[in-house]
């Protein structure tokens, strides 16, 4: 039999999806295994039926890799895949969801407010602006509800940066969370689950040389210092790792997860978003995750993909 790595797609992350699939296919055929990688449009389906892999690898990131469509499609096809289902994936994709699911359960996040932009528009930009600032206070942090990589997304330090940021996002997805910033150590934590359930990876630190970890400081090798494990505490460490697996867990992900945390002054961590398909690139934290943890990443995504098929 043989596996099949799914990238690319059509989402705005698509590039960094191409990426990740490569490097997933290289470590896997590294460690023996016959994968078939394969960019991701409709002739997928005849594909498969034609000649269906023992397992799926998932590396599409943003849209209908990570919002639950794409495994609707695999579910259909009765073919096994790495990751959460797609109910799950609906609630951990839509930031604002996932927020509010880890907050029932304990967990720490920013305050925050989801704004749809038809409602900006409607109520005057200017009013509602002033509203949330009044709200939420400065610092803020605006992305869309619904992405991925830092696309669409910047801190907002003054009231007047805020309607630019405001456009910047919606230039990315008609839906934006609006955060109130908190400042802190910027870690991921990677959780993976093998078949004995959820495990924290080490915490991975995130210094960005610009101080802002956007699109070029992910994926541009030398534009952002990585530290892994993360400078922390033994407790703020252990907390970081408890708060990803217990997100984990509360919103029903499967087998691999990142959940992206800031840490404040007070050791206390927040939860800002879940991945449910982890950035796979040469410059990506679950890779750095699993080199800190002495696990090969070739035989960790092998394991993942006999724990999906079996
Ligand atoms: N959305 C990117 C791929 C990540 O979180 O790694
Ligand atoms: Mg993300």
């Amino acid at each position: 039999g043989h596996v099949l790595v799914l990238a690319g797609g059509l989402s705005y992350e698509r590039e960094v999806s191409l990426r990740s699939g490569r490097r997933v296919s290289e470590v896997l055929r590294a460690t023996g295994i016959d994968v078939e990688a394969r960019d991701t449009d409709a002739s997928l389906v005849p594909s498969i039926l034609a000649d269906p892999p023992d397992a799926v690898f998932v590396t599409l990131h943003g849209g209908a890799g990570e919002d639950g469509a794409i495994r609707s499609v695999l579910e259909l096809l009765d073919v096994p895949y790495v990751g959460a289902d797609p109910d799950a994936c609906r609630v951990a994709f839509d930031k604002p969801t996932a927020k509010a699911v880890v907050r029932s359960v304990g967990l720490r996040t920013p305050s925050s407010i989801t704004l749809p932009k038809e409602t900006f528009h409607d109520l005057g930009a200017t009013a509602v602006l002033e509203r949330i600032v009044d709200q939420l206070r400065l610092p803020l942090f605006v992305k869309p509800a619904r992405g991925g990589s830092a696309l669409g997304a910047s801190i907002v330090r003054t009231a007047e940066e805020l309607p630019a940021a405001m456009v910047g996002c919606f230039a990315y997805g008609d839906i934006a969370l609006i955060e109130r910033y908190v400042e802190g150590v910027e870690v991921a934590v990677s959780v993976v689950d093998v078949g004995d359930g959820p495990v924290a990876l080490p915490a991975v630190e995130i210094v960005p040389d610009e101080g802002v970890y956007d699109y070029a400081a992910r994926y541009t090798a030398g534009h952002t210092e990585f530290f892994a494990p993360a400078r922390l505490s033994p407790a703020a460490a252990a907390a970081c790792a408890e708060t990803a697996v217990t997100a984990h867990t509360a919103l029903g992900l499967r087998d691999i997860s990142r959940t992206d945390l800031i840490v404040d002054a007070t050791d206390t961590p927040y939860f800002l978003e879940v991945n449910v398909a982890p950035g796979m690139t040469e410059t990506s934290l679950l890779p750095m995750a699993a080199e800190a943890a002495g696990q090969d990443l070739g035989d960790l995504c092998r394991a993942l993909l006999q724990n999906a098929a079996n």
